[in-house]
């Protein structure tokens, strides 16, 4: 049974209702990493991977919110959302509590949910649950919220309630996510613009290391306090400069020897991360993946060695596939410090490139690598089961 049945299975069983079904993806980001806070460029696409809700509304005040994976049920108030120590209904509970804020009325509601998006991997199964919650009870109780404030008010929720500091980069995809596209977001106008991305020959594959290292949210905090120094003194002397986003690499210079050498490197990454990226687009639009794939494996370095949110495991991915002429572009993903790396493969040579790393991998870690070819799909919405069972 695949997993919409199962969720859909579950809810009849404990709530003796008919649902309605939400399916909400993960996403995977080609270029423009750690951007997104600095109001600048990313190039994220929505994939096969997703979370999926059943949800019904109730007559009373109370959510019934039932996790399949961690095979757990929370049961609060709509009026008074308060974070939970057991950490997962807090996805949900921030989405509840930025519409009270926003003074939307809902009542409370039956939930199961569950997918197959992994966590901790970088494929950003919390916005897919708290967009996709948001989605959901917007649909559902008839909020008539523009796609846009959902995407926003499901950032918030990750901000106070789960307390990352995230940017706007995941639920802007797992709201926006269009079929064999890629998405550009300019982070501070939040102008977006699709390019296709359905190439026959060409694979976008996931390695996942396997490893999660607990320093995933507090340096991820930390590296936004750092590029708000470097911009805090950068502003000093330029004020139309509000981010670093707008920062030319003229002007980092300098302030190479006044910034604190840290925050040197930050910034320096962001920089060119933005530059790299408007770049990386224009060879996408000729169709040129090999030059595409180039910028990758330098926004790899630069994640690596100035912004240091890498790890051992992620750069030895990284790393044993760049002189691979199969692989176009290989780069640590997402927030950093475990997760994956996202790499463009010579479709044919996949499971070759596959298996030689999950040798070397093995050997060098003791770790069973994991493997994930995406596909392209499209962002969070209503589903139905088909009479055969598929969706
Ligand atoms: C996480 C955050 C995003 C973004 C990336 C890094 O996925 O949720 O907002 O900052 O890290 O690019």
């Amino acid at each position: 049974m695949n997993i919409v049945n199962s969720i859909e299975k579950l809810f009849r069983e404990t709530f003796h209702e008919e649902p309605l079904l939400f399916r909400s993806p993960g996403r995977v980001n080609l270029i423009g990493e750690h951007t997104d806070y600095n109001m600048g460029y990313v190039l994220p696409a929505a994939i096969d991977k997703a979370i999926y809700f059943a949800v019904t509304p109730r007559n009373d005040q109370e959510c019934r919110l039932h996790s399949l994976d961690m095979n757990d049920m929370h049961v609060c108030s709509v009026n008074n959302p308060v974070p939970s120590e057991k950490g997962w209904p807090n996805y949900l509970m921030g989405v509840v509590d930025q519409l009270n804020k926003l003074n939307y009325r809902i009542n409370g509601f039956n939930c199961v949910f569950g997918g197959d998006i992994p966590i901790g991997a970088g494929m950003s199964s919390s916005a897919a649950i708290e967009a996709g919650l948001a989605f959901a009870l917007n649909n559902m109780f008839g909020l008539n919220i523009e796609k846009l404030e959902l995407v926003k008010l499901a950032q918030r929720a990750e901000n106070t309630f789960v307390g990352v500091k995230c940017g706007i980069m995941d639920q802007f995809i797992n709201i926006f996510g269009n079929r064999d596209n890629v998405l550009r977001i300019d982070c501070r106008s939040l102008e977006y613009k699709y390019y296709p991305f359905a190439f026959d020959n060409i694979s976008i594959v996931l390695f996942d290391t396997c490893v999660s290292h607990s320093l995933a949210s507090s340096e991820y905090n930390k590296r936004r306090e750092e590029c708000g120094e470097g911009i805090k003194i950068i502003k000093n002397k330029y004020p139309e400069c509000h981010y670093l986003r707008d920062v030319s690499v003229e002007i980092l210079d300098e302030f190479r020897n006044s910034l604190d050498p840290i925050i040197y490197k930050r910034c320096k990454y962001v920089i060119e991360e933005n530059n790299r990226l408007l770049k990386a687009c224009v060879e996408l639009e000729k169709g040129d993946l090999k030059s595409f794939g180039v910028y990758m494996n330098s926004t790899h370095e630069g994640l690596s060695k100035d912004y240091e949110v890498s790890c051992a495991e992620l750069d030895f991915l990284a790393e044993s596939v760049r002189n691979n002429s199969h692989v176009y572009g290989s780069r640590m993903m997402g927030g950093g410090f475990g997760g994956c790396t996202i790499n463009l493969i010579d479709g044919e040579y996949t499971e070759e490139v596959r298996q030689e790393l999950t040798e070397k991998y093995r050997q060098k870690f003791k770790i069973d690598l994991k493997t994930y070819i995406t596909r392209i799909s499209t962002g969070t919405g209503l589903i139905t089961i088909q009479q055969d069972g598929s969706n």
